[in-house]
């Protein structure tokens, strides 16, 4: 019944049902799950696994590519299944444990991970749950809608469990390119020399005898919930179509740009969209996950080619493209995500890397990760990969948060994902500072003139007038640098009306 799907016939005993290879996850045992932004996560054996945790419960830590869908890592921890988890997630329920304590979240650059378990610096993949569209007549696996970090968990584990998803179209097959680094120290360069150059394999080449159960599943990814651009995330969208317009005009980028990379969420898929009214064309884009603007760009003749580690749509966007996938086919591939956010690759290729900031200081220093520097969010994901190497590394974020109870620019961050060294361009709807080649008191100017919300503005103003009084090459007023962070924990609002 499943011979298009599953092409090595020894593997077809290997069909069982999800309970019965959830039954195959011991307690204690590290898993490695397929999943990115969403995107072609094992659905049947974690939901098997939680409900199986309800009455005998066990214990995992939990590796992923990034986040999962369909509320898996809201099932799996209401089952108290996770003792850790790694390396993003963007779940309310799973927040709620990382920050009370009870579960043990790693939070980590997202090209990391497989480059760890390889030099087995963590604990090893005991057994990876992959979803998959296809196992192939040499028994390699073909995957679904994110590559993430299945091949190398696959690859790595003991034991491997597929899930052949019906849900996704078999049309995906040759979408994938599948490259693993060598081992250090000999490693040889990667060598991707553009955003469409091909390197690896359409499947994951694994030995089949480690195939230990075939789960058949019929279920949907989640669609994104991103919302429509408003008026200040088009704010922002503006402010940077200019900025790329003036890099034009000085030579330092052609029409088409550098490749892009914009980061997950509503903001980032603004900030692409603001491109269809660009006079920019022939863009190529090398980031992790694709987004609705990604197709609209395609349709838009603007975007010529797209490499990314998953495609995360909205449900009215996924029809749209699912139904027309073999025209969008040459334009795109899906990679490993250490490949996807590679520092070397990201170097080479002059990446334009726009990433979301919750908040960030007078001197250019970025928090997307804590609130009040103790509370985590989602996680870095990619955005420190991208930052620290890009061309042009760029934070986007509205000026406040909260109905204005939080300045998002404040005099000192309350934690540091991206140090002002890495960090070159920040925007709000307010304006654009442009933070290279400047000195920390210029680049504090700049973000008072160009990027706060009026009414902040005074305050930080007055902030900075009485630390470059004390002195100091990046000055500041100790006793007072948190103290917007205090009064919103004190009282709900950075400063009082
Ligand atoms: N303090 C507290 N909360 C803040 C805040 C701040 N300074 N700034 C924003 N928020 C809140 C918003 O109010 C919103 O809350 P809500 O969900 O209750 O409405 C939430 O944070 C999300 O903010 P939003 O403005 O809607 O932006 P977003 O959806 O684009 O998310 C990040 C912003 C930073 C949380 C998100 O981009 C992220 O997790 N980034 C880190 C990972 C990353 O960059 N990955 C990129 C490569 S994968």
């Amino acid at each position: 019944m499943y011979r298009d799907r599953i092409r090595l016939p020894s593997l077809l005993s290997k069909v069982m049902s999800a309970s019965d290879a959830a039954a195959l996850i011991q307690d204690g045992m590290t898993v490695g799950m397929s999943g990115f932004t969403r995107a072609g996560e094992a659905k049947a054996v974690p939901q098997a696994l939680a409900e199986r945790a309800r009455h005998s419960p066990l214990k995992i830590s939990l590796m992923t590519g990034a986040s999962l869908g369909n509320d898996l890592d809201k099932q799996l921890t209401e089952a108290g299944v996770l003792s850790r988890r790694m390396p993003f997630q963007v779940d309310s329920t799973l927040r709620k444990a990382i920050n009370d304590g009870s579960v043990m979240f790693i939070d980590q650059h997202l090209s990391d991970t497989v480059e760890q378990l390889r030099n087995r610096q963590i604990k090893a993949v005991d057994l990876a749950v992959i979803e998959c569209v296809a196992i192939t007549e040499e028994g390699h696996l073909v995957l679904s809608t994110s590559v993430g970090n299945s091949a190398s968990f696959a690859i790595l584990a003991k034991q491997v469990i597929v899930e052949i998803n019906l849900a996704q179209p078999l049309e995906l097959e040759g979408l994938h390119d599948i490259y693993i680094p060598s081992y250090r120290p000999t490693r040889l360069p990667i060598p991707i020399l553009k955003a469409d150059t091909r390197i690896g394999s359409m499947a994951v080449q694994i030995d089949p005898a480690k195939i230990v159960g075939i789960v058949i599943s019929n279920q949907p990814d989640s669609h994104s919930t991103i919302l429509p651009p408003d008026v200040d995330t088009q704010a922002i969208a503006g402010h940077l179509v200019e900025f790329f317009k003036h890099e034009v005009r000085e030579n330092r980028l052609t029409d088409s740009l550098m490749p892009l990379q914009a980061g997950i969420g509503t903001i980032a898929n603004a900030v692409m969209h603001g491109l269809m009214d660009s006079p920019f064309h022939d863009m190529t884009m090398y980031s992790e996950v694709l987004q609705d603007s990604t197709f609209d760009l395609f349709d838009a003749g603007i975007l010529s080619f797209a490499s990314g580690s998953s495609m995360t749509l909205s449900a009215a966007k996924h029809v749209e493209v699912f139904k027309d996938l073999g025209r969008y086919k040459p334009q795109l591939v899906l990679r490993p995500q250490e490949i996807s956010n590679h520092p070397e690759v990201i170097r080479r290729l002059g990446i334009i890397g726009v990433n979301t900031a919750l908040e960030f200081d007078l001197y250019g220093n970025v928090n997307s990760t804590h609130v009040c520097g103790t509370r985590m969010m989602n996680g870095i994901g990619g955005s420190g990969d991208f930052a620290r190497n890009a061309h042009l590394a760029i934070f986007v974020t509205k000026s406040i948060a909260k109905g204005g109870a939080i300045s998002s620019v404040v005099p000192m961050v309350s934690h540091v994902d991206h140090t002002e060294h890495d960090v070159d361009i920040l925007v709000t709807e307010q304006g654009l500072a442009d933070l290279r080649g400047l000195a920390p008191r210029e680049r504090a100017r700049a973000i008072i003139d160009n990027c706060v919300h009026p009414a902040y503005r005074e305050a930080l103003n007055d902030y900075f007038i009485a630390a470059c009084k004390l002195g100091g090459h990046t000055p500041h007023v100790l006793r007072d640098a948190l103290s917007w962070h205090l009064n919103l924990e004190e009282t709900g609002k950075m400063l009082a009306d």
